[in-house]
């Protein structure tokens, strides 16, 4: 992270389908085991007024909504998670791992949505108050690959068409080339077992 806090930060993103949300869990239970204490968390939500920012975003009812009206309703819901939760969570050490931050605004609404990413990388700065991943992990995978995993019905994002889901799919791999510091991908295609194996040696690497 920019601002020096004792604690690690570590973001799972990546289209939609890339199983992201077993890889946290599994990853906070591995992190554990190690004995290190850490939490995850959930981008948007994970406090009460970002779960309810979260389901206005995801409201199939609400299906016009407008790039940027998108891009400050999720910096929104990610000031208050990182005011309540991430900053105190890193203050007193812990390892954080979030399901999806900025990133997924710069490849969403970014590179998807037409927004300029570097615009909003810099309100990402702005909402996040100095606090910044220091891993970003992409699990990528085809988009077809990825929907072809969601069974449930598709919220608001998800209902998509593919054009978009292939810019976002594209975005991230071009942040993740630009950062190579920062970011690493893996290959999501591969099973489970072996993706977390990935995913636990490249947070080895940045807890040494
Ligand atoms: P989830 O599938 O990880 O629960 O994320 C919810 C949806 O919100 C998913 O379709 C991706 C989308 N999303 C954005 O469009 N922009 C963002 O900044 C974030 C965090 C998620």
């Amino acid at each position: 992270m920019a601002e020096t806090l004792p604690g690690k930060f570590i973001v799972l993103d990546g289209p939609e389908g890339a199983g992201k949300t077993t890889q946290v869990e599994r990853l906070v239970r591995w992190l554990r085991e190690n004995g290190r204490q850490a939490t995850a968390v959930r981008d948007p939500g994970s406090t009460p007024v970002s779960e309810r920012i979260r389901d206005v975003l995801l409201d199939k009812r609400l299906p016009d909504m407008d790039a940027r009206t998108e891009v400050f309703l999720y910096m929104a819901s990610r000031a208050e998670m990182v005011a309540r939760v991430i900053r105190p969570a890193l203050g007193v050490g812990l390892v954080v791992v979030s399901d999806r931050f900025v990133s997924s605004t710069a490849a969403y609404q970014g590179s998807a949505g037409g927004i300029d990413p570097a615009v909003i990388w810099d309100l990402g700065r702005i909402a996040c108050g100095g606090i910044e991943p220091d891993l970003t992990i992409i699990l990528d995978l085809p988009v077809e690959d990825g929907f072809a995993r969601l069974v449930r019905e598709h919220d608001r994002i998800e209902s998509k068409q593919r054009a978009y889901h292939e810019k976002v799919r594209e975005g991230f791999l071009a942040m993740a080339r630009a950062r190579p510091d920062r970011f690493v991908v893996i290959d999501d295609r591969r099973s489970p077992d072996e993706v977390t194996q990935a995913v636990q040696e490249a947070v080895a690497r940045v807890l040494r």
